[in-house]
């Protein structure tokens, strides 16, 4: 795969519950003061044939229709995020699918207890990235544009 530098590019949703818990902000400051470039963001609200090829690889699990009808309970936020090896670190940042044993610091350790209330998605490959981020983003709704601070979030040989 194509090495993409800055410019990888991972998926995220804040989930309904967090939407209604009022922690969109929140959430969004942690990748704002992560670093990380967002070149897409928008609400939208999902229906069952996106959830179903969203979350294919859990769809014939018996909690999928609980995942279902909470995803569909109130609006999402989708957001693009960009940055070196963003998959992994957005990853990192979110911490483990069971929030109340996900670590301390991470978006799920401090922010929720639930298993599948867990107030964030993130992709977690850098080839489903690629598919998640087009399931959810027309072309034109992707923000090609400088962000200066990069020069400050990484070193000059990791800027390509
Ligand atoms: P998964 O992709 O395994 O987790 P993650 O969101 O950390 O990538 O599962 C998708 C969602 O399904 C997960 O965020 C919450 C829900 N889920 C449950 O409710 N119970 C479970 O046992 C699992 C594995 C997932
Ligand atoms: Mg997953």
């Amino acid at each position: 795969m194509k090495f993409e530098g800055v410019h990888e590019k991972t998926l995220v949703l804040i989930k309904p519950d967090a939407v209604q818990r009022g922690l969109v902000g929140e959430i969004v400051k942690r990748f704002e003061i992560k670093g990380l470039r967002i070149v897409g963001m928008k609400m939208m609200r999902l229906d069952e044939a996106t959830l179903r090829e969203h979350y294919a690889h859990i769809a014939a699990k018996p909690f999928y229709p609980t995942v279902e009808k909470f995803m569909m309970s109130s609006p999402v936020v989708a957001l693009c995020l960009e940055g070196l090896e963003v998959v992994d670190a957005v990853r990192l940042v979110m911490g483990i699918t069971k929030s109340r044993a996900a670590e301390a610091g991470s978006i799920r350790g401090d922010l929720a207890m639930g298993y599948g209330n867990n107030v964030i998605h993130g992709s977690d490959s850098v080839e489903n990235a690629k598919a998640e981020v087009a399931r959810f983003f027309k072309e034109e709704e992707l923000l090609d544009y400088t962000k200066d601070e990069f020069m400050h979030v990484y070193s000059e040989d990791e800027r390509v």
